[in-house]
């Protein structure tokens, strides 16, 4: 055995994580390298702090009070203008970008690939990423210059991301504009904190949260990018929303008037179970609870006029000014350890499929990031016009619901034109977001040609 391998050995035994080595004397050369590469790499210190967290008590709902949000319903019809056309100023002067997070595993939704490529059924077939693209070129077109696009990928589903891009030719974005970056990712512990080996020469090693995105944007050089483009505002959201209206220039403008570091839309929930974050103030500063932390007595509480209390959805849309990025890149926000069911290679060598959860997997959450500032611009919106998760393969938040509520958006908007109802009774509708954006530009000339294109 050579030096680099007993001094590791020793650096895994002293923490009690040797078992890591223990198929070393059957590799190949290539293998044994490849793996003491990686051990390398591991904070041993630091996974056994992460592991003693999983004893701790769960998140605490202690200190949290409601929070104010400013109505976008409220707006005069001034207030709205003006808002926007601060935000498209932003735009026109190339200070804002968007980042989606892309990273996750999308395992309720059981696809195989990035969840971005799936296409939601719309008579198009575009996908997640395809809508998003189109809809930040109808903006970068009307603002006369491109908007930068991070993409946050995983090890896993990097390659596959970048060739989708590709073989779709961008979906006609410069490819100079688009900054595909991997996450970061750390160990899977066991039920007692070992580490799981997802080969006999590979650490297993799971995407380590959305909340690790400025950490992974720093390391791969995205962030100096954004500072080299001058960029002030990042537009962040999820991959599975369907609706998303990517760097929406009211957010921008209501961002940027505000001027807080952080900015967030939030919606009324659907119903009190609804899976998503609650937005908040904890101990007077803004926050979110996450569905799964949120005791049952503060989810179907209300207040006096029969509103839930604690109704604010958050729905990971957010913007951060690039000066907060950069200040908290390296800042250490909390993990969440999941017990997950992961598979692994027994001490054997044998592949294992556990059943039930044997495993904690750690992430880092986004708005965590929010408790650093006192204060944070929130818009409240509508959710059917701005939210179609896609969570599911089947039921609530599924691909079926999302294209429903995208259709339907579709077609308040050409009732709003003019289209009379009767024409568009049982149609299969569709308005590319080339097209338009948020309903706008569906002059009489226009719908005319989508509903001949369509239905004729
Ligand atoms: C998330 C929010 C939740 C919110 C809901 C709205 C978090 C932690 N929770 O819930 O408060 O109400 O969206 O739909 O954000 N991702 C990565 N890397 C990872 C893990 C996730 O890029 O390591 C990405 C996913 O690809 C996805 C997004 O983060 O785009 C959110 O995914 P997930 O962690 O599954 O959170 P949700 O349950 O969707």
């Amino acid at each position: 055995m050579d030096k680099r391998y007993d001094e590791l050995y020793k650096k895994a035994q002293a923490c009690g994580q040797e078992h890591i080595l223990r198929l070393y004397p059957s590799l190949s050369e290539a293998s044994k390298s490849k793996l003491l590469d990686q051990i390398e790499q591991l904070d041993f210190a630091a996974l056994r702090e992460l592991f003693h967290h999983t004893k701790q008590p769960s998140v605490s709902t202690d200190g949290i009070s409601p929070m104010e949000a400013y109505d976008s319903e409220d707006y005069s019809e001034e207030e709205r203008k003006q808002l926007t056309e601060t935000g498209w100023d932003r735009l026109r002067q190339g200070k804002v970008a968007a980042l989606v997070v892309a990273g996750g595993q999308g395992s309720r939704l059981g696809n195989e690939g990035p969840k971005g490529t799936y296409n939601i059924g719309l008579p198009s077939g575009k996908s997640l990423f395809q809508l998003q693209a189109e809809r930040l070129l109808n903006l970068s077109r009307r603002a006369g210059r491109s908007i930068p696009w991070y993409i946050m990928t995983s090890p896993e589903n990097h390659q596959e991301t970048v060739r989708y891009f590709q073989a779709s030719l961008y979906f006609g974005y410069a490819p100079d504009d688009i900054f595909f970056f991997r996450q970061n990712v750390l160990p899977a512990l066991d039920s007692v904190g070992r580490v799981l080996l997802s080969a006999k020469d590979e650490i297993g090693l799971t995407p380590s949260g959305n909340g690790d995105v400025f950490a992974s944007m720093k390391r791969s050089g995205a962030l100096d990018d954004l500072k080299r483009r001058g960029v002030e505002w990042l537009f962040y959201y999820n991959v599975d929303n369907a609706l998303i209206r990517v760097a929406d220039p009211l957010f921008v403008g209501a961002a940027a008037h505000h001027n807080h570091p952080i900015a967030t839309k939030v919606a009324e929930k659907a119903y009190p179970e609804e899976k998503v974050g609650i937005l908040c103030l904890k101990d007077g500063r803004p926050a979110v609870v996450e569905y799964m932390d949120l005791p049952k007595e503060l989810m179907y509480e209300t207040d006096s006029s029969g509103h839930l209390t604690y109704g604010l959805g958050n729905l990971s849309i957010h913007l951060f000014r690039t000066d907060f990025i950069e200040r908290h890149a390296d800042t250490n926000i909390p993990y969440h350890a999941a017990h997950k069911a992961v598979k692994y290679i027994d001490d054997q060598g044998h592949p294992v499929q556990p059943a039930s959860p044997n495993a904690f997997k750690f992430e880092k959450f986004i708005f965590d990031f929010f408790p650093l500032d006192e204060r944070m611009t929130v818009l409240k919106i509508r959710r059917e016009e701005e939210f179609a998760p896609i969570k599911n393969k089947e039921g609530k938040d599924s691909p079926a619901t999302a294209r429903r509520l995208v259709q339907d958006l579709y077609k308040r908007w050409l009732l709003e034109a003019g289209a009379a109802p009767s024409v568009l009774e049982g149609r299969d509708i569709e308005i590319s977001p080339l097209v338009s954006y948020a309903g706008e530009g569906l002059t009489p000339e226009v719908l005319k040609a989508l509903l001949d294109a369509q239905f004729n």
